[in-house]
């Protein structure tokens, strides 16, 4: 038996894998269930009392030597695939980070800004029904709005569709909430609109809402005020009367942008003013509707797309740069 495994040693040293299947067979033919090492085991049995010992360390170390075979293949001779998907040394210096969609950075710091001043941030559903996105909001029902040109509806249920405005969560913290209410809504909206360089059908609102006892227009124009100032920098703003079916007086807000540069001239047309968001006082009917007492709580509202004040202040002049993830824009983002 001693002859028989010294010449099973030379047989293992001399081995060299040339490949994986190669290794395996040799596994297989030492290791294995019928394997080498399984016969010699049970003709240990039959060894002699005194030869024991030997034997037995002998059949050991042939083991050891199979065994230090496999691994040394393993990691070193493998090939080139599992090569380097176990190779734990390689430096980490080559790993890029991404970076943050300019519309998640706009979106954090309006919300930032919002929440400095002690609004929540509140979310709802994409998919509504029509009394949180319309019915509730003092929409009519012959509103041009709820035309089947803007609103995306679910086919299988014409009472759901997708938001049109993220004034739907506004209906839905109302009817929940008992004042006072101080919250911005962040989200995706829907409109079926044909997309061009400045229309998507799909894009990004935030809207704010307070409601409280004595709540008035001078409120909302030191918070719109207020939020231009941290955002763009700027002081002077203007309000113009405008209509929404949810706000009475509505109106737009406007921010002086200035006429120093060609762009500056460019985007304002000339005039030096910018329109930046929508608003208003919540219509009382808005406020009966959600359960709102309105000879108690009065309220503002306003709403802005993000995408609108990305390309504003990113300089960005199609829309649909935003929605193309084109690395050699987002690059330019990278670590803000
Ligand atoms: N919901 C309006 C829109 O989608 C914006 C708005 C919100 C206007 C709140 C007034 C008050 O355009």
């Amino acid at each position: 038996m001693i002859e028989e495994l010294e010449k099973l040693k030379q047989e293992i040293s001399e081995f060299k894998a040339k490949s994986t299947e190669e290794l395996e067979q040799f596994r297989i033919k030492f290791l294995g269930r019928q394997g080498v090492f399984k016969d010699l085991t049970s003709n240990f049995r039959s060894v002699a009392k005194e030869q024991k010992k030997e034997v037995g360390m002998k059949l050991n170390e042939l083991k050891n030597l199979v065994q230090n075979k496999i691994e040394d293949f393993t990691s070193t001779d493998a090939d080139s695939d599992s090569k380097t998907s176990e190779d734990f040394t390689r430096s980490t210096a080559g790993a890029e980070l991404g970076s943050r969609h300019p519309i998640s950075l706009i979106r954090r710091e309006i919300l930032d800004i919002f929440s400095r001043i002690g609004f929540s941030i509140s979310e709802g559903p994409e998919i509504e029904d029509d009394w949180h996105v319309f019915e509730a909001l003092n929409f009519p029902p012959e509103h041009p709005a709820r035309d089947m040109q803007d609103t995306f509806f679910i086919e299988k249920d014409p009472d759901m569709m997708l938001r049109t405005h993220t004034s739907s969560v506004q209906s839905r913290v109302m009817k929940s909430t008992t004042p006072p209410i101080r919250t911005v809504s962040p989200g995706r909206v829907f409109r079926n609109e044909a997309i061009s360089s400045r229309s998507h059908c799909i894009f990004h609102q935030i809207e704010g809402l307070y409601i409280d006892k004595d709540v008035s227009f001078a409120d909302l124009k030191q918070t719109l005020s207020y939020f231009t100032k941290e955002f763009f920098g700027k002081t002077e703003i203007r309000l113009r009367p405008s209509y929404f079916p949810f706000t009475e007086p509505s109106a737009e807000m406007d921010v002086y942008w200035g006429l120093e540069t060609e762009t500056d001239h460019r985007i304002t047309k000339g005039t030096g003013w910018l329109e930046i968001l929508g608003c208003g006082m919540v219509d009382p009917n808005v406020l009966t509707n959600c359960g709102i007492d309105p000879k108690e709580y009065s309220g503002f509202a306003f709403g802005m797309g993000i995408e609108r004040i990305a390309m504003l202040k990113y300089q960005i002049d199609d829309i649909r740069v935003l929605f193309e993830n084109d690395v050699r824009v987002l690059n330019q983002f990278r670590g803000a």
